[in-house]
């Protein structure tokens, strides 16, 4: 086989053509990165029907993508750690003896790229030459994958001149599983009814099979960068998170860094890229990252962080004008929409978007949208692919290969009830013990029931490579070798009142709890005591330019009520008893003292003089 002269690394070249060999694509096509490469492979989803290119004037280089309707997310359900021992895996991961299902999927690659181009996509996670970052190779099916990975990654030619003859790389082979007989004509988003997302955490490689979709396919993201990584963190003694970074700069021009893990489409987006509101001037946010930290500890002991993605795959309903301005802004050009609704002129559009749907929309399905039919324009998943570089408040250190010292870590889910809008933990462990036991409620982000609570420890439970006691015990470690660990933090954007309506504004005015954790990192703020840590009480946060909001209705979202947090904790103990074997033996005692700050506490704790 002939392969480009600047490919040099045997043992990739031998993957290659094995995997050839394997899938039986028609040609093989090294992906360089540049852009005329890009341009035509974005014309022959379009001669294909994958993409329909939008209006140049309204949304110029951007193109619009229809998946097919039974893949439209990524499938919990079909993802595998196939760790050598099962034990390994953790009861909170799918697990298959690894030579199984190489066996099963060997069968299943046989020939599925007949009648396509096999793909091969050097890729860097994170700056490239970053002593942080790591690179991959993907081997893949889908030119649709090709132009998100331009995106999402640092991709390209450039990464094998960095990879040299015998650098590592993680093996990423991803197929759509659907093979074209000769003559065969193609369908616009193709996959397999079967799909399995399977990692080997041991050879630290990726076999994806039968879908499209997001993670599923752009293999760098929660495959390489979440669940092969954080075993790769384990074993090195750093962290794999499903976390934004973002700089905090205050009026004095003093810059903190931040970390926080939100479950899947529960913020993290728009938390990256807040603006605060005009009335608290001189304070700034500026976005590192959206989605996934790499954080690894410095000489000096600080822990630093890189945003090891180049892009936004960012949930496209509900972002507007309002909500998320950088988001609006970093999709104005150069961006893919999937499952997003047409407009007539072509534009995009999504629930939320704009208050009144345009007329004459086309939905996701391609049908004539009918906005009395219950059925919404867009998918609730529905997606965008844009460049980090394109967003107005990326922080000027976003690609700096030391990574930036993160000060804190936030922990939040979705919660209607129970638990308060901010606290501050007393310590590390307690910290490490709030974020293992975080409770969300579900999204279409993942198939599920929506809105029931599942315990989603550190946002991490879909993405965890290996054994969830292990990590936990991994967490702790990582605070015992730091001199001053980052403080830790919950937050809770999602609290309701009796109607169900979240009772914090959000967004925006989350610039008020984010100044006062900075400001508690700095031994700037005062906070008071409560059964779960340290609160603000309402004259400690900043409430200039939302006066409206009544101290009453700040106390709504801080109380701690003794009955529901009963149960909170039967939710702890169903955790620990699924991880009992390699539980740290710290939380059981900490589960105790939690219990009994509890009950010394009023049974409905609140900040209200009258209520002590
Ligand atoms: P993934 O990309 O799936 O990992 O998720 P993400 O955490 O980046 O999700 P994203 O920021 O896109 O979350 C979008 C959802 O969160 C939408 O339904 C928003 O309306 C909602 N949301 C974001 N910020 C806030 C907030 O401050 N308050 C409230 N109530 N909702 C918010
Ligand atoms: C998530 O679900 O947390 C995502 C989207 O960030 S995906 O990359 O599809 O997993
Ligand atoms: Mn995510």
């Amino acid at each position: 086989m002939n392969h480009p002269k600047w490919v040099k690394h045997k043992e990739l070249i031998k993957w290659v053509e094995e995997t050839a060999a394997l899938t039986k694509p028609d040609n093989i096509e090294w992906v360089d990165g540049s852009q005329e490469e890009n341009d035509r492979l974005c014309q022959q989803l379009v001669d294909g029907g994958t993409f329909i290119k939008l209006n140049e004037q309204k949304r110029p280089g951007s193109y619009a993508a229809f998946s097919d309707p039974s893949d439209v997310a990524r499938v919990e359900d079909r993802t595998y750690i196939c760790s050598r021992r099962k034990s390994d895996a953790g009861p909170t991961n799918n697990w298959i003896d690894p030579n199984e299902m190489k066996n099963t999927l060997g069968k299943l690659y046989d020939g599925c790229m007949k009648g396509r181009t096999m793909y091969v996509i050097p890729f860097s996670m994170g700056p490239i030459g970053s002593p942080i970052s790591h690179i991959g190779v993907e081997i893949t099916d889908s030119a649709y994958v090709v132009v998100n990975m331009r995106i999402m990654t640092r991709m390209g030619k450039k990464v094998l001149d960095v990879l040299g003859s015998e650098g590592e790389f993680v093996k990423c082979l991803h197929s759509v599983g659907a093979p074209l007989e000769k003559g065969q004509k193609d369908v616009p988003w193709p996959c397999n009814k079967e799909k399995y997302i399977v990692h080997f955490p041991e050879e630290r490689s990726i076999m994806s099979f039968g879908s499209g979709y997001g993670g599923n396919a752009l293999l760098g993201k929660k495959c390489f960068a979440l669940r092969i990584a954080s075993t790769m963190a384990r074993d090195e003694g750093w962290l794999a998170e499903h976390m934004l970074i973002l700089g905090v700069e205050s009026p004095e021009k003093e810059k903190t860094y931040v970390a926080a893990a939100f479950p899947s489409a529960c913020g993290k987006t728009n938390f990256a890229m807040l603006i605060p509101p005009k009335e608290m001037e001189g304070w700034k946010v500026s976005t590192i990252g959206d989605d996934i930290a790499w954080i690894k500890k410095d000489k000096e002991g600080n822990m630093r962080a890189i945003n090891p993605e180049a892009g936004w795959f960012g949930v496209a309903p509900g972002t507007n004008d309002s909500s998320n301005p950088n988001a609006m802004a970093s999709i104005e050009k150069n961006s893919i929409f999937t499952n997003c609704a047409l407009t007539e002129d072509g534009d995009v559009w999504w629930e939320g978007k704009t208050k009144e749907p345009p007329a004459n929309l086309t939905t996701w399905q391609g049908e004539k949208f009918d906005p009395n039919s219950g059925k919404p324009a867009a998918h609730p998943n529905a997606r965008f692919t844009a460049p980090a570089s394109q967003c107005p408040s990326i922080d000027p250190k976003w690609e700096d290969p030391e990574g930036v010292p993160i000060k804190a870590f936030i922990f939040g889910g979705r919660r209607s009830t129970a638990v308060p809008l901010v606290y501050q933990s007393v310590n590390w462990n307690f910290g490490v013990y709030m974020a293992a036991t975080m409770g969300s409620e579900m999204t279409a982000a993942a198939a599920g029931t929506i809105g029931k609570v599942r315990r989603d420890p550190f946002a991490m439970l879909p993405f965890m490579g290996y054994h969830m006691g292990d990590y936990f015990n991994h967490w702790l470690q990582i605070g015992r070798e730091l001199p001053n660990p980052p403080r830790i933090f919950g937050v809770n954007w999602f609290r309701t009142d009796e109607n169900g309506k979240f009772i914090w504004p959000g967004f925006g005015e989350n610039m008020r709890v984010l100044k006062w954790i900075v400001q508690r990192v700095r031994g700037e703020a005062f906070a008071l005591e409560s059964p779960l840590g340290w609160m603000p009480c309402h004259k400690d946060l900043d409430w200039r330019g939302l006066e409206n909001f009544t101290e009453e209705e700040f106390h709504d979202l801080m109380t701690v009520d003794r009955e529901v947090w009963k149960e909170e904790l039967l939710g702890h103990e169903e955790l620990f008893s699924k991880l009992y074997d390699r539980l740290p033996k710290e939380f059981l005692f900490m589960r105790e003292l939690l219990r009994s700050s509890l009950w010394r506490s009023p049974k409905r704790w609140g900040m209200e003089p009258e209520r002590f």
